[in-house]
């Protein structure tokens, strides 16, 4: 008997427990992606200093967009082409840069747009289509520190709703492997 109520409790506890937690999981599901803080960056890249300030193109950095799948992130070297002339001393995000760079060093970027792995998107495609970086990354160009914000939903129903309006394919294995 004593067995059974000390049971009883457990599932009872357990039960209360699983409220909580199923929140938790559902609000990290649910919660629209544009509406998560802006992530941490080891460095803090103005986009706004080098897109507006200086006119770099998008593509300048982001090279294989309108060719493939990934937009890419650029190599230090790329950075460096400027950089090594630009002085970074006491100014703490271009002292890591070149540090990094010294040392050989990648910059391990924090991703802020991720789809999860069974999920299929390609650059290219869009691109030529003739949408604007833009049209689903938001005013990147005017995004300063501490970085970029993804601005639009980009799950399923937003992928799905663009197709529908522009004929293009919805049946799954467009998108799924
Ligand atoms: C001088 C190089 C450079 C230029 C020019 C540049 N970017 Fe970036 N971009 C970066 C770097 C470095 C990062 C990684 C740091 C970060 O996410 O803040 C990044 C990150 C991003 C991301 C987030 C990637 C992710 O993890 O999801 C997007 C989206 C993006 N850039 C779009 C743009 C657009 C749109 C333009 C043009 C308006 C542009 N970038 C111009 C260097 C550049
Ligand atoms: C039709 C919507 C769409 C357009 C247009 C678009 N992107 Fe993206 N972008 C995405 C999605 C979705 C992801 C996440 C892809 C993933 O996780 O596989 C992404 C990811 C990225 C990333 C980080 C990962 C990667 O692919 O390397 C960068 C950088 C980026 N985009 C830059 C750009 C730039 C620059 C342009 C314009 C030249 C652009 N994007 C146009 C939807 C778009
Ligand atoms: C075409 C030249 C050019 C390229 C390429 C370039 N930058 Fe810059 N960057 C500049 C200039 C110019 C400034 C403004 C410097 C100033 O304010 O004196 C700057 C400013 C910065 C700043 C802000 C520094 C501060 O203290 O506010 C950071 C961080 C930075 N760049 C990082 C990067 C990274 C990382 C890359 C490569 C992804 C990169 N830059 C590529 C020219 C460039
Ligand atoms: C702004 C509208 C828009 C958004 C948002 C969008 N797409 Fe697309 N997508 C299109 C259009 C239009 C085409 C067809 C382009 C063509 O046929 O030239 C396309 C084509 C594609 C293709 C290539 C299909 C093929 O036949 O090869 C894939 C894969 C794809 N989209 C995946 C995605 C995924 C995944 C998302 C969401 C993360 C997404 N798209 C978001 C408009 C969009
Ligand atoms: C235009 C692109 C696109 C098409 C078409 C599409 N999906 Fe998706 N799907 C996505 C994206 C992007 C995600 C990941 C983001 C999210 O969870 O919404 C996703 C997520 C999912 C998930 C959730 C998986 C998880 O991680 O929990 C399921 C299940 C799914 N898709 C099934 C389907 C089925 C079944 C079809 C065909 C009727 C379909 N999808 C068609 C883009 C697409």
């Amino acid at each position: 008997m004593r067995y059974v109520r000390l049971l009883v409790f457990v599932l009872v506890v357990l039960v209360i427990m699983a409220v909580p937690l199923a929140l938790v999981l559902a609000r990290s599901y649910f919660l629209s992606p544009t509406a998560q803080p802006v992530k941490a960056q080891p460095i803090q890249f103005p986009h706004q200093v080098h897109v507006q300030a200086i006119g770099l193109d998008c593509t300048y950095c982001h090279r294989n967009a309108t060719t493939s799948a990934q937009a890419t992130l650029p190599p230090l070297e790329l950075c460096m082409q400027c950089h090594k002339i630009i002085p970074a001393q006491g100014r703490p995000e271009l002292e890591k840069l070149v540090s990094a760079f010294e040392q050989n060093q990648p910059i391990l970027w924090n991703k802020v747009h991720q789809l999860p792995d069974h999920t299929h998107f390609v650059h290219s495609v869009h691109l030529s289509f003739g949408f604007q970086c833009s049209t689903c990354h938001g005013d990147v160009g005017a995004m300063g520190k501490p970085g970029v914000k993804q601005v639009r939903d980009l799950r399923m129903g937003d992928c799905i709703t663009c197709h529908q309006q522009n004929g293009a394919r919805t049946d799954c294995s467009v998108c799924h492997y």
